[in-house]
Formats: C-alpha cells, structure tokens, sequence
C-alpha cells in the first residue's frame, strides 16, 4: 500500500481543550492550516483567534458539514485529528461519557469516510493499557503488544475506538487510521506539583507515573498526520522520563515487585514505552518537568 501525502489542511476536534489548545498552536506554526472545531467556543465563535467552528460532533449532519466544505466560510479538509471527549472516567455519569465520546468518533469516522477524507488521528488513551493497574500489568515497561484492558466506561469506550478503525480501515483499505494512546496531559503550571509526588511511590502507581506535555503530544499528532501509511495503528505516547526523582526500576520492586521488567531501565526511563513511536512516528519527546522545576 502506497504512503498518502502530507496533509495540509486539518479539522482540530476538541480545540478549546487541554491537549487541543497545543495541537492547533503547533500545527499552525508548522504551516498546517488547521480548522478548529469544539462545542465550546469560549465567547463569540467569530472572535476565537484563528479559524474556528462551533459544533457538536454527537450530530453526524454537522460532522458531515465541517468535513466537506459544506460550511459556509470554511473550506474542506484533507484530514482530521479527533481529540473531542468527556476527556477522564467519572466526569459525567458512565452513561453520558458513553453516549458523547463513542457518538462523535463514530460519526467523526463515518463522516470522514463519506467525505474521502483519508487521514484520521484520534485520541485513544492510556487506560486501555489498564490503568488504574490494581490489576498489575503484565510486564513492564507496557506496551501496544497486550490487548486492550479497559477498566471504566471511558476506556471501554477507547478500546472500542481502536476496534472501529480497525474496521473502517478494513473497509476502505486507503484509509490511515493512527490512534494515540496518550498519557496524563500536562502544561508547564502543572509542574509545580511535581514535587509533591514523591513522597508516596502509590500515589501516581495509577498511570505507572507516567505524563505527556501536551506540545510533546502535538509533536506526537504531527508526525501522525504525516505517517501516512493506509491501515489502523496505535501508539504510546507519553514523556520519556517519569514524573518522579525516584528511579523507575526502584519504583517497580517498591510497588510492583512480581511484575517483570523487560528492559534495563534508565534512571527515570517511562514505564510506558513510547519504542514503537520512536520506531514508526520518529517522535522524540523535546520536553521534561525536570526543566521547569528546581
Ligand atoms: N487529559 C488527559 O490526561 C488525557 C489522557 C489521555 C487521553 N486523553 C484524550 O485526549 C483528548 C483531549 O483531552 P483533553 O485533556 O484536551 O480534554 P479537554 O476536556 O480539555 O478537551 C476536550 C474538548 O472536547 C470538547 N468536546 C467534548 N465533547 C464534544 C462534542 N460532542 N462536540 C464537540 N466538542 C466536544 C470539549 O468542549 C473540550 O473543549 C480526549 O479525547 C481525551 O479522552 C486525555
């Protein structure tokens, strides 16, 4: 299967979120042109900076309308990343983070189908890898090699996800479907906590201390708009250090002393291998807590 091009105009899902904020402002800055959508606009939609459409992606004739050009004002797409969600387990009722999320990935995937566009890149998350791990992992650092292991409605929903652009790409074998499977985001205030972590090696157990900054994480959905190779993937993506000065390897036999370690670790190395992106993306996290904390 031959590799699509780079795309050079996105939808943004999400935008007025955490992680969507990043992705819209590096994509910009790497000349992406980028269409920024979220049900929030934060105001009147025509004053948000740079170009926005207020929607909501649970209704497909919306979805259908942003990815065509059917909009007026705003041209179509020829790809698009989908970060739009009730973004964590337990911040609505399980049904309500149910009904939102798979609603709009599925008509994001749907829509993106009917309307030719061929490059998705959607948040999946770090809980399918089983967070909040009371259930210890199977080997550690985890990877994308185990199957998913959803422990809430929100990441039951994620691994569905995953399984739906499997699907769609078997339908449309042209289709490049790249799922991230993000960890905690972070921005540059949220370090000041950092510190505070050490103290309880549980504390943070949960996500086996990982984080993404969340430029890292739109570094991570650049170079998977440009990946470009027809069918479903996922990836880790996640820091390259902890979030801890305690050292990984001391973290496991503390917490996680059965579990097996697959790798001698570096210092602070994450328990979440971001190998594959390395491998296939060549994403290189360029940030680090440690440069923002004394
Ligand atoms: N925050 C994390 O730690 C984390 C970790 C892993 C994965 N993720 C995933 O990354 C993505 C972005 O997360 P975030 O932290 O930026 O969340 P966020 O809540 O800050 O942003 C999500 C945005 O999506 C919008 N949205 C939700 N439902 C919508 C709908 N039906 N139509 C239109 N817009 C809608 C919201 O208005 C919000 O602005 C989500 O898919 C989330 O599940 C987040």
């Amino acid at each position: 299967m031959t590799a699509t091009q780079d795309p050079r105009r996105v939808v943004v899902t999400g935008a007025r979120g955490k992680l969507g904020r990043a992705v819209v402002t590096h994509l910009r800055e790497v000349r992406i042109e980028v269409l920024a959508v979220d049900r929030v606009a934060g105001g009147d939609p025509r004053e948000v900076e740079g170009e926005f459409l207020q929607a909501d992606l649970t209704d497909y004739g919306q979805v259908v309308e942003m990815l065509t050009g059917g909009v007026d004002e705003h041209d179509s797409v020829d790809a698009v990343v989908h970060l739009a969600a009730i973004p964590a387990p337990g911040m609505a009722p399980n049904a309500v983070t149910y009904a939102n999320n798979s609603a709009a990935t599925y008509n994001v995937f749907a829509a993106a189908r009917a309307a030719g566009v061929r490059t998705i890149v959607w948040a999946s998350s770090e809980t399918v890898l089983g967070l909040p791990f009371d259930t210890p992992p199977p080997y550690a650092p985890v990877d994308e090699a185990y199957p998913p292991r959803p422990e809430s409605t929100y990441s039951l929903n994620k691994a569905l996800e995953e399984e739906l652009a499997r699907h769609f790409c078997r339908w449309q074998p042209d289709l490049v479907a790249v799922g991230l499977r993000f960890s905690n985001v972070m921005e540059v205030t949220d370090y000041a906590e950092f510190p505070s972590f050490d103290a309880d090696p549980h504390q943070r157990r949960w996500n086996l201390w990982s984080y993404i900054d969340a430029r890292d994480g739109a570094l991570a959905v650049e170079l998977a708009l440009r990946h470009g190779v027809p069918g479903a993937e996922v990836f880790v993506i996640a820091n390259a250090d902890t979030v801890m000065t305690r050292s990984s390897a001391g973290l496991m036999a503390e917490v996680y002393p059965d579990v097996p370690i697959t790798k001698e670790l570096g210092e602070h190395e994450t328990l979440l291998s971001i190998d594959k992106a390395r491998r296939v993306l060549g994403y290189e996290p360029r940030h680090s807590w440690r440069d923002h904390v004394n």
